[in-house]
């Protein structure tokens, strides 16, 4: 079968959705190509920290009703170490910001549901997606559904399709400049049924290794802590997780961690990864296909929607006004912005973890930096400005 579109999108992940409902709202047709079905990619747990930007481009947008009755909005965070927790006051130190808490889950079953209603196509379960003539101005999409062949022509392509995607291989290998790191260590994330334990989130520094209060719900609690990256889950039983939570949050004042059932489990990596540049030929890479953060501060999704964002305004300006320049400069618009939130999510995770193979000289920087950032106003200031979320146009 052969189908035709202006732009195809490979991945309904918050790139390729969040890209489709802004190019209809300015009349640009495109249909998402999704290897996986809708029920799993609206079960899938991942972060759930909204910048300011990205509530506020949903608000705009008509996609905000479930965020702004179930979303909880933060005006601070709270660093801990020592035992004792010191609040940053985003709000603030940032002119009225703040962030909301609102799962990536959730925010994709709006987005979901927003396409489909407007009458949008989605094609989930789609296999063997493959780019071709991505230097043409005739690029292609060849994919498989239902056992069927088919082919999508489009003007252009836009690769949402995260980190393990088809799309960034597609780039001719000499194109291909990749900066990156992993970590030597790794979260391990809960959700737990129980009430908060705090009213903010809480970024724990201690000597037994970083840990991370944050929520879902009244009654759904999400929490981390460092752990060994290649260890397995199995080896950490519920009652493993909770002490070390508690170990790791103790305060000089008791604190208590409040318990319930723990749901689900599990370890992830941590790496920090950006290719440049962002496009080649009609391909434009957005969100975790051509970037990744480490987790702490929460930046993968709102740069996501930061890079479609750009991408939207573009092809409006080539479509409409036969303008190419944004899309030419596309890339380097985009990794101006990147760059800062991928220097910001290495100095949080460099500030908050043990690392194992520094356990003298590291440990005084950390808390001389932790020091200087509760105690300075300048520092907590720049703490907050990136947390809170940079402008979109960087
Ligand atoms: N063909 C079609 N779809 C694909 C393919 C493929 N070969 N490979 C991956 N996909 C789909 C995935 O199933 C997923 O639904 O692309 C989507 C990519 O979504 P994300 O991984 O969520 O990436 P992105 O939209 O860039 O959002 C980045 O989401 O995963 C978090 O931490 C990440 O918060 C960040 C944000
Ligand atoms: C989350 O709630 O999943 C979360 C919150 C803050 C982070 C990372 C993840 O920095």
């Amino acid at each position: 079968m052969n189908m035709r579109t202006r732009v195809g999108i490979i991945g309904a992940g918050p790139a390729g959705l969040m890209l489709s409902l802004l190019l209809s709202r300015e009349g640009i047709d495109s249909i998402i190509l999704e290897r996986r079905d809708r029920e799993e990619i609206e079960a899938t747990i991942r972060a759930g920290v909204l910048e300011q930007g990205t509530v506020d481009l949903m608000t705009e947008m008509g996609l905000d009703e479930r965020m702004k009755r179930e979303g909880l909005v933060h005006h601070g965070i709270e660093l801990r170490f020592d035992g004792e927790g010191h609040r940053i006051h985003l709000s603030e130190l940032t002119n009225g910001r703040a962030f909301t808490v609102y799962p990536q889950h959730e925010v994709l079953k709006d987005l979901i549901a927003a396409r489909l209603n407007e009458g949008g196509q989605i094609l989930f379960n789609v296999k063997d997606v493959q780019l071709a003539d991505i230097s043409s101005s005739q690029p292609r999409i060849h994919f498989s559904r239902e056992h069927e062949q088919s082919e999508l022509q489009c003007d252009f392509i836009a690769g949402c399709d995260g980190f393990h995607g088809v799309s960034r291989p597609s780039l001719p290998e000499a194109e291909q400049h990749v900066f990156t790191r992993t970590y030597p260590f790794g979260w391990l994330g809960i959700l737990m049924q129980a009430p908060p334990s705090a009213d903010e989130l809480i970024y724990a520094y201690s000597e037994r290794g970083f840990a991370l209060i944050s929520t879902r719900s009244p009654d759904l609690q999400r929490m981390y802590i460092q752990c060994d990256p290649d260890d397995d889950i199995a080896n950490w039983s519920d009652e493993m997780i909770l002490e070390e939570l508690q170990a790791r949050l103790a305060t000089t004042n008791n604190w208590q961690l409040r318990v319930g059932p723990i749901t689900q489990k599990s370890i992830l990596a941590m790496r920090s990864f950006v290719i440049e540049p962002m496009q080649y030929g009609r391909l434009f890479l957005a969100g975790d296909a051509a970037h990744i953060v480490p987790p702490t501060g929460a930046k993968g999704l709102n740069l996501a929607v930061a890079d479609v964002r750009h991408l939207a305004h573009a092809l409006k300006m080539s479509y409409t006004q036969n303008r190419a320049e944004l899309l030419e400069a596309y890339s380097t618009t985009c990794l101006r912005r990147v760059w800062r939130a991928e220097h910001f999510s290495w100095w949080m995770t460099s500030m908050l973890h043990r690392f194992p193979d520094d356990d003298t000289f590291y440990p005084r920087l950390q808390r001389a930096q932790l020091e200087y950032t509760v105690r300075s106003r300048a520092a907590a200031t720049s703490l907050a400005e990136n947390y809170v979320g940079l402008p979109f146009t960087w």
